[in-house]
């Protein structure tokens, strides 16, 4: 490129300079930089995406963009609690090292001053990188929606105004669109409430339009999935409702994403208030993705079937991407709004995210893999195959620690009845111990953490439903300092929950009740 050439390229992007910056970005930067060295490395997860610093929840605007990925994610720098929503920022080449980047948007003008809520990121044709994020500015307003004076005649409740904005950056250093926001209420359909328009995700669609859906929450009908169409990825119109909840799941819906794969139409959202049904939808506010098909005619989606995406306590909110390879790969944030407020001491750092997942479709179904990238992270194979247990519980040599994974395969003895039950206990001490255990006579896995060193009576236990298959049973266990995620039967099901368990605790047994079999491998997971 001729210098010339370069500089044009460079005002097409139009870096930008640093007294664009306002003083809360700059404040955010300056407090991250005081804090670099807060938490020590051995305090934060070793390859699952941690805060740096504060709280974190959802993952927002993640991408690939030149050379690495990126994820945002909803962000409090200060405390470690939901506050004003920033959003803070980390890059990656293999999505398990990660580097943290400056924080990346602030609450900063009268359309976001409350925060900047969740989001998504795509690349312009002219290389610029393009975040689009809810701006939530809280008004008096009156009975038409206005914004009023509370001390005037009109009165006027105090409530969100949520609207979608655009910031455009180079992977590091974001400026918000002049003209935002670039939806607002107005772009709803009828019977939508404006309290409620959030999470646009955005996608590059395969006749080289922009697609973005969005939540809402219509009246008598409860969480709604909103599709927008555009030609510069600026300018947005409505295209249609995508599809709708009629209060079968949960209330309200958020944070959708939409993608093909395997064939089929997949759309995934989180839902708030859900109530149980059968062995699903156990969480309170948890994810769930149903498969169909789409005809962009109508711009609505044909459901065929729904189900969690993680039967565990902690998963929520989470976004996909299609990785240059071609993997549909899947992170959540690993944590639950209904046990988010219960902790007994407040940290210097709260919110991780899941460990990134490659997703497939089977018979309606989705299956969850641990990204293939943890693999070069395995060290010191130690395998055990056909061992015994006989209702005990058994150490084997060289099987402990709190970063892990683990294989273990079970089967009834042959020539006997087939075993009531066989677990796999984790983070233990005398005192402390969380499980993962099966019970093929019910079909169902349980993950318990009621004596992981948690001193609040929150729910500690989830079950799911795994099949019976004779007593053949396949788990994985993923373990990283603060967290277990359990992928069942080749990631048919996945169960994740967090532990605040002491990193001395680092024991691994095996337990049965009757007579079970198992095989064993066993890796150590080690960063490079
Ligand atoms: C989901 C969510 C989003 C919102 C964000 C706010 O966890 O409630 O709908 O954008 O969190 O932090």
């Amino acid at each position: 490129m001729t210098q010339t050439q370069n500089q044009e390229q460079q005002e097409k992007i139009r870096m930008p300079r640093k007294s664009w910056m306002s003083s809360r970005l700059m404040q955010a930067r300056k407090y991250e930089k005081q804090m670099e060295n807060a938490v020590a490395g051995e305090e934060r997860p070793s390859f699952h995406l941690g805060v740096q610093i504060g709280w974190m929840n959802d993952p927002n605007g993640f991408c690939y963009y030149n050379g690495y990925y990126h994820m945002f994610y909803q962000y409090y720098p200060y405390a470690a609690h939901w506050d004003p929503m920033h959003w803070g920022h980390a890059v990656s080449r293999d999505l398990l090292h990660w580097k943290y980047m400056p924080c990346a948007i602030a609450p900063d003008h009268r359309y976001d001053k409350d925060g900047c809520f969740s989001g998504s990121a795509i690349l312009l044709p002219d290389g610029r990188h393009m975040l689009m994020y809810t701006g939530v500015d809280k008004e008096y307003v009156d009975e038409n929606g206005d914004i009023c004076d509370p001390s005037g005649e009109k009165g006027g409740v105090l409530k969100d105004i949520q609207t979608q904005n655009l910031a455009f950056g180079d992977g590091c250093d974001y400026i918000k669109y002049i003209d935002n926001p670039v939806l607002t209420c107005a772009d709803l359909p009828a019977g939508a409430d404006p309290a409620h328009f959030r999470d646009p995700k955005m996608v590059l669609y395969g006749d080289g339009t922009y697609r973005m859906y969005a939540v809402t929450y219509v009246r008598d009908v409860g969480g709604t999935v909103v599709q927008y169409i555009s030609r510069d990825g600026v300018h947005w119109s409505f295209k249609g409702i995508l599809d709708q909840n009629n209060f079968r799941i949960g209330l309200m819906w958020e944070c959708p994403d939409f993608f093909e794969l395997d064939g089929k139409a997949v759309l995934m959202c989180s839902a708030q208030d859900m109530l149980p049904a059968g062995l699903e939808y156990h969480n309170g506010n948890g994810t769930f993705i149903m498969t169909g098909s789409y005809d962009d005619e109508t711009g609505k989606f044909t459901e065929e079937g729904d189900h969690a995406v993680d039967y565990g306590i902690d998963f929520y909110a989470p976004q996909t991407i299609l990785t240059p390879d071609g993997r549909r790969v899947m992170i959540g944030w690993m944590q639950n709004w209904d046990t988010v407020n219960l902790r007994t001491f407040e940290p210097k750092w709260y919110g991780q995210m899941s460990i990134p997942r490659e997703l497939s479709v089977k018979d309606g179904r989705i299956f969850q893999k641990p990204i293939r990238e943890i693999e070069t992270f395995r060290r010191g194979k130690i395998s055990f195959r056909n061992v015994s247990l006989d209702s005990s519980e058994r150490f084997l040599e060289g099987i402990r620690g709190r970063r892990a994974d683990i294989e273990v395969t079970v089967r009834a003895r042959e020539g006997e009845d087939i075993y009531r039950c066989f677990g796999i206990r984790f983070a233990q001490n005398e005192n402390l111990h969380s499980e993962a255990e099966y019970r093929p006579e019910e079909g169902t896995v349980k993950i318990d953490r009621k004596c992981s060193g948690s001193r609040r009576a929150v729910v500690h236990q989830r079950r799911c439903d795994a099949g019976t298959h004779g007593g053949d049973m396949k788990l994985r266990l993923i373990l990283d300092r603060y967290s277990a995620e359990v992928f069942i039967n080749d990631g048919e099901k996945v169960m994740s929950m967090t532990l605040i368990t002491p990193q001395t605790a680092d024991a691994i047994s095996f337990y049965a009740e009757g007579m079970a079999q198992f095989d064993v491998d066993f890796y150590t997971l080690d960063r490079i």
